[in-house]
């Protein structure tokens, strides 16, 4: 296997990240209402937990889109394999690509020319990513590339003029506001050429109360997810907070399709970060993170918004997500 590990010069990079990780947090810990990115989520520990989260039996979305992965690899393939040419196939968010492996797999069985290059923002699951494929696919070429989404991908962008194919999946848009999901889509369109493709992973809207229990288990590791980011800016940036004084609130709109995830301050109390301090009032909330769900029309105005056409639609047997394949109309 061709593996090359495409990154900043290591100390740069770590000292980049966490300053801005401390600024990120400040500025969001000094707004009103209280926030946090739930990028941030994702350090070693974090990882391990979106693991258990995927396997919670109220956790649909990883077991949906890996139906569409198992079931419909040769529809997936037809749509993003175009008229044969050799093609770079870029995953927005791989983590341990469990998902993209079937495809794959077919991809590679077909004697299709591509290259593969997982973008994830967690050097930690890429080499876990890289150890599983190493295994089953060791004659793949990959590209792992460590970073933010946008930076990596112009990176992918110099590094091979091919024709593109993106795969944004397991629902990863929906933690973007609508603004944010329509800029991050009409900046996709700007950097990609006619002929590329990209796949993007919405969840749909369905009863309310699955998409709330999916977010509030019962087992706490959705609660333990969330206090984690607390843990984290404790151990990274120099912070006190005490996470057995914050609870977890989850709340759905079934109208607007906002899943919306909170801390909830259980008593007056101060934090110190990196010598700063910050005041949390009794009951007063950290907006933790949004999970977006979509209809098929909001996916259509999305799409038409920021320049793209829909070629086609992809959905699990449950019909409660869609893989959207859209092409880029220049
Ligand atoms: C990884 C963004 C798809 O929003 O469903 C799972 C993260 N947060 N449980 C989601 C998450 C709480 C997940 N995504």
């Amino acid at each position: 296997m061709n593996i090359h590990l495409t990154k900043e010069p290591q100390k740069n990079n770590e000292k980049n990240n966490s300053d801005h990780f401390l600024n990120d947090v400040l500025t969001g810990l000094h707004s009103s209402p209280k926030h946090l990115s739930s990028k941030y989520f994702y350090d070693k520990k974090g990882d391990e937990l979106f693991q258990k989260i995927m396997a919670m039996p109220e956790y649909y979305l990883t077991r949906c889109e890996l139906d569409i992965f198992q079931n419909k690899t040769a529809e997936l393939s037809k749509a993003i394999r175009s008229d044969d040419e050799p093609f770079d196939l870029i995953e927005l968010g791989a983590g341990d690509a469990m998902k993209s492996t079937y495809l794959l797999k077919y991809l590679n069985k077909k004697g299709t020319d591509f290259t593969y290059m997982p973008i994830d923002i967690s050097g930690n699951i890429l080499s876990v990513l890289e150890n599983n494929l190493k295994e089953q696919l060791p004659d793949i070429n990959i590209t792992p590339l460590e970073g933010e989404y946008f930076q990596m991908l112009k990176k992918a962008m110099k590094l091979s003029s091919r024709r593109k194919v993106i795969l944004f999946l397991g629902g990863n848009i929906g933690n973007m506001t609508q603004k944010e999901a329509e800029k991050f889509c009409a900046s996709l369109h700007q950097l990609l050429n006619s002929k590329d493709i990209v796949l993007i992973g919405f969840d749909l809207k369905k009863n309310p109360f699955t998409v709330l229990n999916a977010y509030s288990d019962q087992s706490g590791i959705t609660q333990e997810f969330n206090l984690n980011l607390l843990s984290r800016i404790n151990r990274e940036l120099n912070g006190n907070f005490d996470v057995e004084q914050f609870e977890h609130y989850e709340s759905y709109d079934p109208i607007t399709g906002a899943c919306r995830s909170f801390l909830v301050s259980l008593k007056d109390q101060q934090v110190n970060i990196a010598g700063e301090t910050i005041d949390f009032e009794e009951n007063e909330v950290i907006d933790m993170e949004v999970s977006q769900k979509f209809s098929k029309s909001d996916i259509e105005y999305l799409a038409e918004k920021s320049g793209f056409l829909i070629e086609g639609e992809i959905t699990d047997s449950k019909n409660w997500f869609v893989d959207s394949i859209w092409k880029v109309n220049k």
